[in-house]
């Protein structure tokens, strides 16, 4: 069985949903989600295990969180080139932070990330229907894609 991995940040909780969500949306494809804090990876071997990433982080300072950068360089080292990938984030205005996330994953990572771009919610839509069924629309189609 194919196993995701989604790992986020979050201060208040918003993304954090995100990230419960979106895995829903993965195993409807039958994948296994795996659901973790960046904090809880220590090391680059802690992503060995997966076919599929998902990374989420909210937009603080108009910028992804010291902590997602921290984990990107860990990320790195972990050798993602080729690996199905997606991107998500919570927001108020700006939100940056799902572009840049899904921009490290292309471009420097080498990955082969889902044809949606990031997925980025208002913070306020997060917690509705609407942000459920976008969240479960896009780890299903992150799936689809680790399915092949
Ligand atoms: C101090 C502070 C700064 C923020 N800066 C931004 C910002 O620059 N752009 C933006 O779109 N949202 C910004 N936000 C809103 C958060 O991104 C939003 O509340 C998000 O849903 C938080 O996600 P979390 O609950 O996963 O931590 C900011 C929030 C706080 C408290």
């Amino acid at each position: 069985m194919k196993k995701m991995l989604i790992a986020y940040v979050s201060r208040t909780g918003n993304t954090a949903k995100m990230a419960d969500y979106i895995a829903e949306g993965v195993r409807f494809t039958g994948a296994t989600a795996v659901i973790k804090k960046v904090s809880e990876l220590k090391d680059a071997d802690a992503l060995a295990d997966y076919d599929g990433f998902i990374f989420g982080c909210p937009t603080y300072h108009k910028d992804m969180t010291a902590s997602m950068k921290t984990f990107l360089f860990l990320a790195e080292k972990a050798n993602l080139a080729g690996k199905v990938g997606g991107a998500f984030a919570s927001h108020t205005h700006s939100g940056e932070s799902g572009p840049m996330i899904a921009d490290t994953m292309q471009h420097v990572f080498k990955m082969d990330m889902v044809n949606l771009g990031a997925l980025s919610l208002k913070q306020d839509i997060v917690n509705t229907d609407e942000g459920l069924k976008a969240c479960q629309a896009y780890g299903k189609n992150v799936g689809e894609k680790l399915a092949g």
